[in-house]
């Protein structure tokens, strides 16, 4: 039997899972570390907090599971997207990583607009100028920190920088350099123009692979400190988004899921590069080689409840303490005491401003309609509709570039709940299935592992082997027509708030 592992590298932490070459969970472990949050619209992390979970969760997989170490085939690498990671020389980092959700570069990306132009930008990058994309942090690195951009020599992504630890090997990988806008993603290969527009050395940037190609092995160091066998193949892996969704099985037309982590995610598989013209969903090479796939992103999904929980859920984390219990669970229990539309509460999950569709830096978090009858039980349901109302704004886009949406498969921490999972049937009014495996994208860079390995042919092939559909929530009519009004009522508040979030932004920068 050949075993596999793939690393998610997560914004709230990291995850090592050992699994079979069924997809069968042998050893799993999570170490968090903390999000910095210094100030309004920033968000940074310590890239070396991401190596020692690394480390710390191979050790414990390797220990926990007694698997011989020969026989783990190959590892996968998954991430957080977006997040730029700077090294000197020496290879050492320069300074913490400027992460996927922070917005602090407004300016800087109408400056590459103004640059390469807003037409030839999408025709190259796929996607206009964004903030949380990693060239526009480039940017703001070289205007406000000189001395640091001076010294850099390696520019990565997060779970580059952890390749790098693991194998002492500089790569890249497809799925994940679509989103640091430089790459051509037609072409799946670095944009020699944009690069040279925005003044970046190609040598800061690594080689560029397809995700299931070997591109490093452990080194000697790693082997003795975690107990794999050095030389283990470490193979390209993917960006969290597409390690999940193969995860999840979008390895075909008409699969497409619907992923509640820290962000929100509508992902659909496609053949071929389909752009919406207005860039409010992003296009991207696909972990699968040669096809690509395009997403609407909610940025503060599971942020927006961890966000409530931290806040205002103290009974129910001091509950879920003693019981040893998930205070999710039971914060699931007290939404589902609300009924649709929470007494008349819509709550716009903004927190980190918001890409689709709106890609606006400056939106805000907001709750709307109390009353002196709101209770807390409305608030926190209305913060699970919010996300599902944003997750439909995501949909209906794809629905309407003409992407076939036949099957949605929901993933992700918030996928786990079956409240979560029935708001998402019936506002989207499609079933929503549940599959076997709830690793995502650990399971996702494990089959690319097993892929580049020779474990399976081909990535569908793997996904044939080890994720089987499990359940399904079918929409239900009266709660459907319940939220109709409601999700009208979403879409017009931004329209109204719009002048006002630019305003709370300026007083607050
Ligand atoms: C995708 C994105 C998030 C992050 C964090 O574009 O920004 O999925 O990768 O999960």
């Amino acid at each position: 039997m050949a075993y596999l592992i793939g690393l998610d590298i997560g914004t709230s932490g990291t995850k090592t899972v050992l699994f079979d070459e069924r997809g069968g969970v042998i050893a799993s472990k999570t170490v968090e570390y903390p999000l910095y949050c210094d100030r309004p619209q920033w968000a940074e992390q310590q890239p070396e907090d991401w190596r020692d979970a690394c480390i710390a969760g191979l050790r414990a997989v390797m220990h926990e599971s007694g698997v011989n170490k020969e026989d783990v085939a190959g590892i996968g690498l998954s991430g957080q997207m977006h997040g730029l990671v700077m090294l000197d020389k020496a290879g050492e980092v320069l300074r913490r990583s400027i992460i996927w959700c922070d917005q602090r570069t407004g300016a800087e990306c109408a400056e590459i607009t103004r640059r390469i132009g807003a037409e030839r930008l999408i025709e190259i990058t796929a996607n206009p100028a964004l903030t949380g994309f990693t060239a526009s942090k480039i940017l703001w690195v070289q205007k406000h920190e000189p001395e640091i951009w001076e010294k850099c020599a390696h520019v990565l992504l997060p779970k580059d920088y952890i390749r790098y630890c693991l194998t002492g090997e500089f790569a890249a990988e497809v799925s994940d350099a679509s989103g640091m806008q430089l790459l051509d993603v037609p072409a799946r290969t670095w944009s020699r123009e944009v690069l040279d527009k925005l003044e970046i050395d190609p040598a800061l940037l690594a080689p560029v692979y397809e995700s299931t190609l070997v591109t490093g092995r452990i080194t000697a160091k790693i082997a003795a400190e975690t107990r794999l066998a050095e030389g283990t193949p470490v193979v390209g892996g993917a960006g969290d988004q597409a390690a999940g969704a193969v995860g999840n099985g979008i390895v075909c037309p008409g699969a497409v899921s619907s992923t509640i982590g820290s962000s929100g995610v509508v992902f659909a598989y496609t053949d071929e590069v389909q752009i919406d013209p207005r860039g409010r969903v992003h296009t991207f090479c696909h972990a699968v080689p040669g096809a690509w796939h395009v997403m609407g992103v909610t940025q503060g999904a599971g942020i927006s409840l961890k966000w409530f929980r931290d806040n205002f859920c103290g009974a129910e984390k001091e509950a879920a303490a003693l019981a040893g219990m998930d205070p999710y669970v039971l914060m699931d229990k007290q939404a589902a005491r609300a009924e649709p539309g929470c007494g008349g509460v819509v709550y716009l999950p903004y927190l980190m401003g918001e890409r689709t569709p709106h890609l606006d830096p400056d939106a805000r978090g907001v709750f709307f309609g109390m009353t002196a009858a709101t209770t807390r039980a409305d608030m926190l349901r209305a913060v699970m509709e919010g996300v599902v109302f944003s997750l439909n704004d995501c949909l209906s886009i794809i629905r309407g570039m003409g992407i076939p949406t036949r099957e949605i498969r929901a993933s992700g921490g918030g996928g786990r709940s079956p409240l979560w999972r029935q708001m998402q049937a019936d506002i989207f009014g499609k079933p929503i299935h549940t599959i076997s495996s709830p690793e995502g994208p650990a399971l996702g860079v494990a089959l690319l592992a097993g892929v580049g390995t020779g474990v399976y042919a081909s990535v569908p092939e793997a996904c044939e082997a080890s994720i089987r559909k499990v359940g399904c929530e079918k929409p239900n009519a009266a709660a459907k027509a319940a939220y109709k009004p409601y999700y009208a009522l979403y879409k017009n508040l931004y329209k109204s708030l719009r002048k006002d979030f630019g305003t709370v932004s300026s007083l607050t920068k």
